[in-house]
């Protein structure tokens, strides 16, 4: 059954907050966050949400920490006003890539955020395309886990073409998300056996599996950071022969050095989505953006009335 439906955002992505709410027809919730002058935070919902289905919308975009402790605080808020149900919409989940206990003594600070989550009060998690599907695990309460591959090939078939293409897994980690990608456009895959041997953000690429010389190459990986990952493939796809380079990553995350080291690279496009908040001097010519928020708005719909989403997606 259809409940009152409410969606709010934090501070991090308000402009897909608002995009998501023009798409399910609805207003986007009136709330407040004050920063004192000893950082702490103090956030006022500032229209009732008793007996409501609340979503609220905050993804993991600068200033990461901070916008994690205003989720937390609204959802607390929210709970403590008597909302029916709330559901923490994270489009791009926050310390996705520290989901693991590779080295001693460190924190799986993904299953920390999944912990301080359910601690807060939500009652459900929705997110898009996590660096590892395994995440969703480290909850106890249902995760909804949307996927932007069908957007993407989309975009792929009916605008920017696929003739001569091959799809490149940038790693082994990646070989399966980027098979299934490679079979939805009907394309060949070519698997790239990268490795990162510390933290610098330096990744070296050994070997490549697949045919590549002539082609137009796509590399589909999750999330770029740096810039570090494509660079390496490009540089290795070059010296194979390739024609040319495109790259598609859904988290637009382009820390560091970036956007000046995309720029000055031979990519001839760059493919990502508007989970993370992209300022104008982040993009650059060669960037296309495909908006999440027509998907997003329809899974919440979905899940306001009950109804299965796993049919909105594919597999990648
Ligand atoms: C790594 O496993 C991920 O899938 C991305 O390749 C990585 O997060 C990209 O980071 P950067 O752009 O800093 O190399």
């Amino acid at each position: 059954m259809k409940k009152d439906l409410k969606i709010f955002t934090g501070s991090s992505n308000p402009e897909l907050a608002k995009k998501i709410c023009a798409h399910a027809g609805i207003k986007l919730g009136k709330c407040e966050t004050v920063k004192f002058s000893n950082e702490n935070l103090k956030v006022r919902i500032l229209e009732s949400v008793r007996g409501k289905d609340v979503y609220v919308v905050q993804s993991s975009c600068p200033p990461v920490n901070e916008n994690i402790m205003e989720l937390l605080i609204m959802i607390d808020a929210i709970k403590h006003a008597k909302a029916d149900s709330i559901t923490a919409v994270l489009p791009y989940y926050p310390y996705a890539r520290s989901d693991k206990k590779d080295e001693p003594r460190i924190s799986i600070t993904a299953r920390l955020v999944a912990d301080l989550l359910e601690t807060s009060g939500a009652d459900r998690v929705m997110t898009m395309n996590l660096h590892s599907p395994q995440i969703a695990g480290f909850f106890r309460i249902p995760v909804d886990h949307l996927l932007a591959g069908k957007l993407i090939c989309k975009y792929y078939k009916e605008k920017a073409g696929i003739e001569n293409c091959v799809v490149v897994a940038p790693d082994a980690g990646s070989a399966k998300r980027a098979g299934i990608y490679a079979i939805s456009l009907g394309l060949p895959l070519a698997i790239l056996d990268k490795r990162r041997n510390d933290d610098s953000e330096n990744a070296k690429v050994h070997h490549v599996i697949g045919d590549v010389k002539g082609k137009r190459a796509l590399i589909f990986d999750d999330e770029i950071a740096t810039g570090g990952s494509i660079l390496e493939v490009v540089k290795a796809l070059e010296s194979l022969g390739v024609k040319e380079i495109e790259a598609c990553c859904v988290h637009a995350v382009l820390s560091g050095k970036a956007v000046e080291r995309l720029g000055n690279s031979s990519l001839s496009r760059l493919v990502v989505t508007d989970t993370v908040t992209i300022p104008p001097e982040k993009r650059i010519r060669k960037m296309v953006v495909l908006s999440v928020a027509p998907l997003f708005a329809k899974a919440i719909a979905f899940s306001n009335r009950g109804s299965s989403i796993s049919g909105l997606f594919g597999k990648i």
